[in-house]
């Protein structure tokens, strides 16, 4: 399965091919608002795509405030689901936050996806709440503990 390529964003055109896979998994494929997806915080966030070959497949948006990263919009597109791609996108976007200092890393994760990354050792913590009309909960890597609450 190699050829695979993980890794930033390079340019407006790259950029907008993370935009397209988005609105192809998010707004087509799962109903999410446009408004909802394209959500005004893209500018400061980076941007990681997903390469088979040449082929765009997955993405992700990584935003952080102080030593806390928060990973967004993990997708890849439905053909290439079930082949661990997105499992190694988040092992990708962990390690690239730890190699940037991170302390925190979360999530809002999808109730229906919550086992995946339940796999990659994320934890839930706290109530399950309603985004764009689907279920979420907050999800922290590691053992949540004192001071290491999502948000
Ligand atoms: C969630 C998503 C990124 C997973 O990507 P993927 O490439 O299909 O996942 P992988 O093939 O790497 O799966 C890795 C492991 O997680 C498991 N897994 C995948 N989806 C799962 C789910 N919905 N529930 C539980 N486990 C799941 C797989 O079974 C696999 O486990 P295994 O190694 O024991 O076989 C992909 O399904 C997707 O893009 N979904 C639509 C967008 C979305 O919902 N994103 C998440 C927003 S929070």
């Amino acid at each position: 399965m190699e050829d695979l390529e993980i890794r930033l964003t390079c340019g407006r055109e790259e950029f907008e091919t993370v935009l397209a896979i988005r609105r192809e998994v998010f707004v087509e494929g799962q109903s999410v608002p446009l408004d909802r997806e394209l959500d005004g915080l893209d500018d400061g966030a980076e941007h990681i795509l997903v390469l088979l070959g040449s082929e765009p497949i997955g993405c992700a948006r990584v935003r952080t405030t102080g030593r806390t990263a928060r990973l967004e919009r993990i997708a890849v597109l439905k053909g290439w689901r079930g082949k661990g791609f997105g499992q190694r996108l988040v092992v990708f976007l962990v390690d690239h936050c730890q190699k940037h200092g991170m302390e925190k890393v979360v999530l809002h994760s999808q109730c229906a996806v919550r086992g995946f990354y339940e796999e990659l050792g994320f934890t839930a913590h706290g109530p399950i709440f309603m985004d764009a009309g689907i279920e979420h909960v907050r999800m922290v890597l590691g053992v949540p503990s004192a001071g290491n609450d999502p948000d």
